[in-house]
């Protein structure tokens, strides 16, 4: 079986429903439950013995290191993480807590685990972690695509304990020989995505006839990656990838922010009409900047192409469709997410964002 973190999450249940509808391979599910936490996302995995989840935060030493001993797990894939630049921003604290000593306290059980096991079993033994391409700081406009040859230059308190993470990983590997991989992704967007981020976000507000607050000029720009193509890199990297490597992971698909949003908004004026008729695009308004604002990322996903043969199989056109559909068809999931504590983010993050 494997373990996987952070699983209750928007990528982690993804790959945790992908991976249990393409084989019986148990998956050992630890989620602390965060707010970013949400076990409506696996209801459909309810009763379904290969699915064993657990509450607890990876920084629980004891706690990990007993779920080692009892399942005995072939790998560990990290996805845990406090995941919002602009939370980070607010509340660096809490992401030193999970992203670097969480992390250190898992890759550490997780080292002693190891070292219990037979000669066949540490040789087929991997801990996957699943990083982020903002690690790499921000590119000018005509800068190649980030490669995993490139400098790590974070510049949020989120990226910069992503960047802490990866050097850990990195040392354990280097240092102790723990079979690690690493993989550093651009933008997700698709399915549970929580409406903190600003695919969902805008589609969640959109609806609510809210306005749609575009940071900045808009102009910055990300690489954006439908969530399932990611799940499908981590496969394949946990399943090929050679051990100490690290793999870019991207969708070869650069946009300015304003250009999402205003796709998000076609799309709607196309499934959901507004009863005006007039465009949702009519509600989107620009605001103060994020701090420190990473202008473009860019990810040369060559590598992992070159190595394992990956490649997305979405293009934005046919993933950011699909991902409206779902928000317009799974409102009831929205609005379970939409919590008080969710609430009063939105608040804290918007409010004082003048124009
Ligand atoms: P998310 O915020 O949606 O989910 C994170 C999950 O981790 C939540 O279920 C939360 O409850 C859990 N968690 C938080 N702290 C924990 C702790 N101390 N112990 C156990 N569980 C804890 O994040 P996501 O978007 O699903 O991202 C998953 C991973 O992928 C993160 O490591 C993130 O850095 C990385 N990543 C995300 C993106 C993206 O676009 N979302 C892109 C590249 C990489
Ligand atoms: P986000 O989804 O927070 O991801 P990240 O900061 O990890 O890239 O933001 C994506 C981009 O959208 C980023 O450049 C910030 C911008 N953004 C807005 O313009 N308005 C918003 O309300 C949010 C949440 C993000």
């Amino acid at each position: 079986m494997i373990l996987v973190t952070g699983g209750a999450g928007f990528i982690g249940a993804n790959f945790v429903l992908d991976w249990l509808s393409l084989c019986d391979e148990p998956v050992i599910n630890l989620d602390k439950l965060t707010y970013a936490g949400n076990l409506e996302t696996l209801s459909s995995l309810k009763g379904d013995v290969r699915h064993i989840f657990i509450e607890g935060d990876i920084g629980d030493r004891a706690l990990i290191s007993g779920l080692l001993q009892q399942y005995q797990p072939r790998a560990v894939i990290n996805f845990a993480a406090e995941s919002h630049v602009d939370r980070s921003i607010h509340g660096p604290e809490a992401f030193i807590q999970t992203n670097v000593t969480g992390t250190f306290q898992l890759l550490d059980a997780v080292k002693q685990y190891w070292i219990g096991l037979d000669v066949a079993g540490r040789n087929s033994f991997r801990f996957l972690h699943v990083s982020t391409d903002e690690v790499y700081g921000s590119l000018s406009s005509s800068a190649p695509a980030f490669t995993e040859e490139h400098k790590y230059e974070p510049n949020s308190p989120y990226s910069a304990s992503k960047a802490a993470s990866d050097h850990l990983v990195r040392a354990y590997h280097h240092t102790y020989g723990l079979p690690v991989l690493t993989t550093n992704c651009s933008n997700n967007y698709g399915p549970y995505h929580f409406p903190e981020k600003l695919i969902p976000l805008m589609i969640v507000n959109a609806l609510a006839g809210k306005d749609l607050p575009v940071y900045g000029d808009g102009q910055q720009i990300r690489d954006w990656l439908y969530v399932k193509d990611h799940c499908a890199a981590i496969r394949s990297v946990l399943a090929a990838g050679r051990v100490g490597e690290t793999y870019n992971v991207g969708g070869w698909n650069e946009k300015a922010n304003i250009d999402i949003v205003k796709t998000v908004c076609a799309l709607l004026d196309e499934l959901h009409p507004r009863s005006d008729a007039a465009s949702y695009a009519a509600q989107i308004k620009f605001v103060a900047d994020r701090p420190g604002h990473d202008r473009r990322y860019a990810i040369d996903a060559g590598k992992i192409e070159r190595e394992l043969g990956w490649r997305p199989v979405e293009t934005f056109e046919t993933g950011i469709r699909k991902t409206v559909a779902w928000y317009l068809q799974n409102q009831v999931w929205v609005q379970n997410v939409q919590t008080g504590a969710y609430r009063q983010w939105v608040s804290k993050n918007y409010t004082d964002r003048s124009e």
